[in-house]
């Protein structure tokens, strides 16, 4: 049994994750602000109250697990706020909502949660294929792409800083998945990107951290 700390587990994907890893026997404990009936029902561990942004929060949070020892830390909150370039000036504060949660926060919590991760403790963050510089043939959503592209090179550094320590990160994309930030468009359900991304997660290593993939196991280009 993997101890498994996922962020954003009120809905969505996060959700989809909490409930496949408690369903294998993991423990699981769901961060969130909010907690839902969903998760509620789930019977997992829950830690609300939890904004990632907040230093308050993250401290609250590595007291509150004590001498827990986190196997899994999968860094999913996010948000994905309309942006454009015309109304650029009108919008800087979704350009910095999406920095602080997607880019920043990953290694804020990571940080906050360092001494509460297992010898050999696995490290998520699931970032987007909107952030790939190589992928992107269309214009708009400067402010996720953007938060994204800064995440990716968050978790690639964060690879390195913890390979030492036994540690392995690795950065995932979900697939285009149908929940809250998709409007519920999207080619997949919650729970297929959550078992797609499970799967990758149980291949992270120290020989391939550092790594982009999709959750359908693709290597991902930068
Ligand atoms: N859906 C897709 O097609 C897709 C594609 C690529 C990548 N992703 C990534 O997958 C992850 C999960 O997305 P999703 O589709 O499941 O989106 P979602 O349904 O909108 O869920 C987003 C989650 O992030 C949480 N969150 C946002 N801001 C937070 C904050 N400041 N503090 C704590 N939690 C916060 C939300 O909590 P609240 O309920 O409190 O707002 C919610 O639990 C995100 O990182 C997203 O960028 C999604």
């Amino acid at each position: 049994m993997k101890t498994i700390v996922i962020t954003g587990a009120n809905r969505g994907i996060g959700l989809a994750l909490a409930g496949l890893f408690r369903d294998r026997g993991d423990q699981v404990i769901a961060v969130c602000r909010d907690s839902s009936p969903q998760l509620e029902a789930l019977g997992v561990q829950i830690k609300a109250g939890v904004d990632v942004t907040s230093g308050d929060s993250l401290r609250r949070l590595a007291a509150c697990l004590d001498d827990t020892r986190i196997d899994v830390l999968v860094n999913n909150a996010g948000v994905m706020r309309k942006t454009d370039l015309e109304h650029i000036e009108q919008q800087l504060d979704d350009y910095r909502v999406q920095f602080e949660v997607n880019a920043l926060a990953p290694l804020r919590v990571t940080s906050a949660l360092l001494g509460r991760l297992s010898d050999d403790a696995r490290v998520v963050i699931v970032s987007s294929r909107m952030g790939s510089l190589s992928d992107n043939s269309s214009a708009g959503h400067y402010g996720y792409r953007v938060s994204k592209a800064a995440a990716n090179m968050a978790g690639v550094t964060l690879a390195h800083e913890l390979k030492d320590k036994g540690i392995a990160v690795g950065l995932l994309h979900p697939g285009y998945v149908k929940t809250d930030m998709t409007g519920n468009t999207g080619d997949i359900d919650p729970l297929d990107a959550a078992r797609g991304l499970i799967g990758r997660i149980d291949e992270l290593t120290l020989e391939n951290a550092g790594g982009f993939y999709h959750a359908n196991g693709e290597k991902l280009p930068w």
